[in-house]
């Protein structure tokens, strides 16, 4: 009996150090209605084992990803958090093919069920019908979406998992501000009623991204104060009151998705955020201040005017991404709540409760290259041509977005901003030092370079090579533990 008890407590006990990792670290909670983004385009992605901790460390329950990796997926299986898969633009047009679709579902999601991974959704495409793509992908997009559906019911799971798009705000066009104008852009107005029928046969939600940062930064004479949600200025519609432009954004799709005979189709926000870097408007503290407002909201439960209650959310995102594509805007750089490492930005408060100094918990066991940093060489003294030019190679090689105006190294004099680009490179190169030598012009110092805002970071140790000391430490730690309690408890 006594042995009974003994071994009840010790898998209790393995049990909590499984789910916080550490006995001190106290188990947070998110809403249940608030998943996050997940994006890889990273040169030094976190262990995926790392980043499912600290997933569960933040108590998040859901996530997005915009690919099929196994090996992400794997760290996925049996974690209890739900989760979305992509499948990225450029392979829509072969797995319109029935074929082709029956063996991605094959592939990349029933394996991955059978090995415990809570899939519970699939968008086809990422944004497919983007203003800027041109209409490239408006004729795979529907057919990819049927293919995938068909495989999906083919093999037995159309029930779990629901097959949908994530789509860009841009699909929207109200001509004006106000939300009742809303409807589908006229150059996608016909596959988007394929699609609704389509999502509204299935019983699949409508998954859509906005952005009030976007609003902001596209439109100069944006009023600022309504991309938050602390404004003290509001504006009417057809009756509602309006205070942010989050809420507008909602109501607009409301309003176009009605006009189309779906008014109750499910509405899930596949991305909303704020970015931290890159641009004048993209800062730690604005960020800040979004979330904050966000989450506090959701915590009430308040939704749009027209969408009253709750609203299931995916934050952008995770983790700073630097082999994003900039053309956008430098900020695409920097999306993450947390840095590129893992280490958490600013306060946020996922529970809801709108704490305001509450931090989330950062990666744990990420392990670093050493304190080394590369900077242009104090002996250059004339600041001519081959500085620049190396400035210049540097950062076509390298992510420079926090160099420039408004950003957070904008105020780095030459030397400053040559040194930040030649680290870049260097670090992203894990500190060969080779990339640390610019025609003799750089050198590699040990006194970290950072100044004010502007962090010189150093790079992590790749995923691959560390993944399995840690872990083998973790078992080894917890087979101890209970060998520990059976024995002597
Ligand atoms: C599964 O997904 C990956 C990642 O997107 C892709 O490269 C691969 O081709 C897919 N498998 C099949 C059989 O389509
Ligand atoms: C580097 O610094 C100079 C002087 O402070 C600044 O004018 C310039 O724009 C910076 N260059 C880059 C690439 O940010």
């Amino acid at each position: 009996m006594a042995q009974t008890k003994r071994m009840l407590w010790a898998s209790c006990l393995i049990f909590v150090l499984v789910q916080c990792h550490l006995p001190s670290a106290k188990c947070s909670h998110a809403l249940s209605n608030v998943g996050i983004n997940w994006g890889a385009l990273t040169s030094h992605p976190i262990n995926p084992y790392t980043v499912v901790d600290l997933l569960k460390d933040n108590g998040i329950k859901k996530v997005k990803l915009f690919d099929v990796d196994s090996w992400t997926l794997g760290a996925l299986a049996g974690s209890g958090i739900e989760v979305m898969i992509g499948i990225p633009n450029d392979q829509m047009e072969r797995l319109s093919n029935s074929g082709q679709a029956e063996q991605w579902v094959k592939q990349n999601l029933t394996k991955h069920l059978h090995g415990g991974v809570d899939i519970r959704y699939i968008s086809v495409g990422n944004e497919p019908f983007l203003a800027s793509y041109e209409n490239k992908y408006r004729s795979s997009t529907f057919p990819a979406m049927k293919s995938i559906q068909k495989a999906v019911e083919k093999a037995g799971v159309a029930e779990q998992v629901k097959v949908t798009s994530c789509l860009n705000a841009d699909v929207l066009d109200s001509g004006s501000d106000k939300p009742s104008d809303g409807q589908f852009r006229s150059d996608i107005k016909d596959v988007m009623k394929e699609i609704l029928q389509f999502l509204n046969d299935n019983n699949s939600p409508f998954f859509i991204n906005i952005y009030p940062y976007l609003s902001l930064y596209l439109n100069p004479n944006f009023p600022e104060e309504l991309a938050f949600f602390d404004a003290g200025r509001s504006f009417e519609d057809k009756g509602a009151t309006y205070t942010n432009v989050f809420d507008a954004s909602v109501d607009t799709l409301v309003w176009a998705l009605k006009k189309e005979g779906y008014s109750d189709m499910k509405i899930v926000v596949g991305e909303v955020g704020w970015p931290t870097d890159g641009h004048k408007s993209a800062n730690k503290d604005k960020a800040r201040r979004f979330y904050h407002g966000f989450l506090k909201k959701l915590g009430n439960q308040q939704g749009s005017p027209l969408h009253p209650g709750v609203l299931d959310v995916y934050l952008f995102g995770l983790f700073d991404e630097n082999l994003k594509n900039i053309e956008p805007g430098k900020f695409e750089r920097h999306w993450g709540i947390f840095e590129y490492d893992g280490k958490p930005k600013f306060p946020v408060d996922f529970s809801g409760k709108g704490e305001d100094h509450k931090w989330p918990v950062g990666a744990k066991g990420v392990r670093y290259l050493e304190k080394q940093w590369c900077v242009l060489s104090e002996d250059v003294k004339d600041f001519s041509g081959p500085v620049y030019e190396a400035l210049g190679y540097a950062c076509a090689n390298t992510d420079c977005t926090s160099l420039g105006y408004g950003c957070s190294c904008a105020d780095l004099d030459i030397r400053g901003n040559v040194s930040y680009a030649f680290n870049q490179y260097f670090q992203a190169r894990d500190q060969s030092v080779e990339a640390c030598d610019f025609d003799g012009l750089a050198e590699i110092v040990t006194s970290d370079p950072s100044k004010g805002t502007c962090k010189f970071p150093i790079v992590i140790e790749s995923a691959a090579t560390s993944l399995k000391t840690r872990d083998a430490i973790i078992h080894i730690l917890l087979l101890g533990f209970a060998l520990f309690f059976v024995t002597f408890m």
